[in-house]
């Protein structure tokens, strides 16, 4: 009865597979399930002592993998993506697991079925059965902790609600909200293993672990242990870190370790293999590129030192395998971005909204230099030689037509329509955590305003932050020019105390908002960068030294269906003539197939684009980044409806364009190993 299924599920693949237009010079080569499974799934993925190379069901293996998160990509672009990943020669998908998106709630969850902005996402027991029909092995990083460049890396921000909770230490309440994590997403995904006939290969425990300072290795047991009693007892478990490292974040006696590196590969496999000999050496990120603060140039990584680096991987000497990290980036929609900590001023550098990483598929999924140098080289080194797919044409890009809003809400518009539950009374300021809403879970992203009403004088000082993480301060709407430590004349401030003073401002009662705006959780660092409220955490308000209590707490989420709720738009004929913050609303057609395109917000300040009621994410003059990728899938034929909120100043057009401007390139220095990002010293912040 087992083996009839077996027979069957095999049928069904070797059709998917051979249903996808095949590369005619390798028409007589095996797809890779014809190759590893036509006698069933009966061994996972082995390391034999001695091989520099896997072995799958008992055949050789070189794994060449891909990174491709199903959370970055629109749910409609997966396949196109999957299968340029394989038409390249890879036969390995790799993705995480974004737990902040799957329980955006405590205790609710969601795969795909809620009614959260990115539920159409997070089918990731589709995506993994994708990848089978696209003839991909799959390996699984479910975390908990992802880093990623992604919010916290890849933690519910109410976890900080609980005083008692460590993250990524054994902590028993952490512990626990991981066993109710893992007893929802993995049972969904055991019978996607390989040795059940599905496309798993392996599975990363925790996530570059030896980097964190807390380190702990009964946690690390406890994850292989949780792995197991939830069924992946019969895949191959392994964590990835800097070698720099060594083996404090792993079990070498149960693990296998794999090495995250950019450059130097034989420096990063020869201590590989000091820490673990006669195994196989894998790059389970080979960091194809970089990412993206803002402030900070766009950084690329030369195709030549990437060729360089890959063919040290895969050739003879070392026989190695690789993960492409990232193979395609995709894109941090919404408020989804991470951060880095560090030690300058302001000690917070948080990410852009793309996440093209300029690796070998570009954010839209186009064939950059990167993928003809990999293709080249794998045809050298893959083993066993596959068939390949006909690779998947480009998508069609449309510059749209121009769009001048006329429609806006101010301000307090804004605010009148925030619903009941946005809405409390704080004694003291607070964060956007421990705030009693979302049923228990406090607001997670946004911006959060506290609002009091102060009595001045002619030169009084209000002093109020550090703000967590962008702030400026609105005195009857208005937004005020601030000093920083003295200096300056700006409006807004990042992970800093300021001043705003009140000299010539002659009523004495005024309406104060403290306006604070979570620009990303910390995704990488030690136990101290992972106590991370928004808001007003640890803020001090004072007018002329004394402390104001008693606040009015406004919560702005910019949730789907609030967006797509707001009514009594105002209208004008002159958009950038209006004061910020505000949000601007219109509408564009799109006539025939809608297109990929990309909205250039020149002409504005700060804020997020959201198209049909979904966040796109956030654009900011300072760059690097100057247009905002707009999958397809996102808009519809006839008319669509674009939203901007504007936080500080905003323009009067709106351009699509058909090819992206993510600012001028600068090569990053190749780096070593995995630290913390270097701010950049010459960068003064106190005059933003
Ligand atoms: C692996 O092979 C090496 C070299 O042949 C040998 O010294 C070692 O004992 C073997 N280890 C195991 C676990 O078999
Ligand atoms: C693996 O897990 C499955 C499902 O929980 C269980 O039936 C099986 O006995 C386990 N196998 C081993 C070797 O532990
Ligand atoms: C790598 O594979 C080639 C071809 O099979 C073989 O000649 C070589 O010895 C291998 N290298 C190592 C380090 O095992
Ligand atoms: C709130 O959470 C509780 C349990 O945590 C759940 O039973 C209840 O259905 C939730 N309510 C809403 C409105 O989601
Ligand atoms: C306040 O007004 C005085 C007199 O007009 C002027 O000299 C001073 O610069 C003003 N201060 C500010 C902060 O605008
Ligand atoms: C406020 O005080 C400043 C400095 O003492 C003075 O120059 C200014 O005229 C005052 N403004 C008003 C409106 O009284
Ligand atoms: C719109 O307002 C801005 C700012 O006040 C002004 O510079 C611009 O000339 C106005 N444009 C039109 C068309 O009136
Ligand atoms: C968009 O299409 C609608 C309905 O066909 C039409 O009324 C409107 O004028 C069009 N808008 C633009 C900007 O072309």
């Amino acid at each position: 009865m087992l083996k009839f299924a077996l027979v069957a599920t095999l049928l069904v693949l070797v059709q998917g597979s051979r249903n996808v237009p095949q590369d005619p010079n390798r028409a007589d080569l095996p797809t890779v399930y014809e190759y590893f499974a036509s006698n069933g799934f009966n061994t996972g993925l082995e390391v034999n002592n001695g091989s520099t190379l896997f072995s799958l069901n008992g055949k050789p293996l070189k794994i060449i993998s891909g990174a491709i998160h199903y959370f970055r990509t629109h749910p409609d672009q997966w396949r196109d993506r999957l299968r340029k990943l394989r038409a390249a020669g890879a036969n390995t998908v790799e993705t995480y697991v974004a737990w902040n998106l799957h329980e955006p709630k405590k205790d609710e969850f969601d795969f795909g079925h809620g009614n959260n902005d990115m539920s159409v996402f997070l089918s990731v027991k589709k995506y993994i059965q994708m990848a089978q029909e696209e003839d991909l092995l799959v390996l699984f990083r479910p975390g908990p902790y992802i880093c990623s460049e992604w919010d916290f890396g890849g933690l519910p921000s109410w976890l900080q609600r609980d005083p008692e909770l460590k993250v990524r230490q054994y902590s028993a309440p952490y512990l626990e909200r991981v066993e109710k994590f893992y007893q929802a997403l993995l049972p969904q995904l055991v019978d996607l293993q390989f040795t059940r006939g599905g496309p798993i290969i392996g599975l990363q425990i925790e996530n570059e672990y030896g980097s964190f300072d807390a380190v702990s290795k009964d946690y690390v047991q406890y994850l292989v242990d949780l792995v197991k009693s939830l069924g992946f007892n019969r895949t191959l478990l392994y964590t990835s870190d800097g070698v720099g490292n060594g083996d404090r974040g792993t079990l070498l006696d149960q693990l296998l370790y794999t090495a995250n590196f950019q450059s130097n590969p034989e420096g990063n496999f020869d201590a590989l293999l000091k820490l673990q000999p006669n195994k196989p050496t894998m790059a389970m990120e080979f960091w194809t590129g970089w990412f993206d603060h803002w402030f900070e140039d766009h950084s690329t990584v030369s195709t030549e030192a990437f060729g360089r680096n890959l063919e040290v991987i895969l050739g003879e000497k070392y026989n190695g395998s690789v993960n492409f990290y990232m193979f395609h980036g995709g894109t941090n929609f919404g408020f989804l971005a991470g951060a880095n900590s560090g030690n300058d001023a302001p000690g917070y550098y948080p990410d852009i909204t793309s996440y093209d990483y300029d690796a070998p598929l570009t954010e839209a999924g186009d064939y950059g230099d990167k993928y003809a140098k990999a293709v080249e080289i794998i045809d050298k080194y893959e083993l066993p030689k596959l068939s390949r797919p006909i690779r998947p044409a480009e998508s069609t890009k449309k510059a749209y037509n121009p769009v001048t809003p006329n429609r806006y809400l101010s301000y307090a518009d804004i605010i009148a329509q925030l619903p009941g539950e946005a809405r409390s009374f704080v004694t003291n300021p607070t964060s956007m955590e421990d705030l009693n809403m979302n049923n228990g879970s406090g607001q997670s992203y946004g911006y959060l305003i506290h609002r009091k009403q102060v009595s001045t004088k002619n030169g009084s000082v209000l002093k109020a932050g550090p703000v967590k993480d962008f702030g400026f301060v609105l005195v009857d709407g208005v937004i005020q020019p601030s000093s920083f430590r003295g200096e300056g004349n700006d409006r807004y401030w990042i992970n800093n105390e300021k001043e705003v003073s009140f000299e010539n401002i002659t009523e004495e009662w005024h309406n104060i908002d403290i306006f604070v705006e979570n620009m990303a959780r910390v995704n990488f660092g030690y136990a101290k960068d992972f106590l991370q409220k928004k808001g007003l955490p640890d803020g001090k308000v004072t007018l002329d030294g004394a402390p104001v209590q008693g606040f009015e707490v406004l919560a702005l989420e910019f949730k789907t269906t609030w967006v797509n709720s707001l009514q009594n738009f105002r209208t004008t004929q002159n958009i950038s003539a209006l004061a910020a913050p505000l949000i601007v609303q219109s509408t564009f057609n799109v006539t025939g197939t809608p297109a990929d395109t990309f909205i250039n917000m020149a002409g504005w300040e700060k804020g997020i684009v959201l198209v049909n009621g979904f966040n796109l994410g956030r654009y900011w003059n300072v760059g690097p980044q100057q247009t905002l990728y707009v999958p397809s899938p996102i808009l519809r034929t006839g008319q669509n409806t674009l939203t901007v909120f504007e936080q500080l100043k905003p323009g009067s057009q709106i351009t699509f364009q058909e090819t992206p401007n993510l600012g001028l390139h600068v090569e990053r220095p190749v780096k070593t190993d995995y630290s913390p990002i270097k701010p950049n010293k010459n960068f003064n912040w106190g005059q933003l």
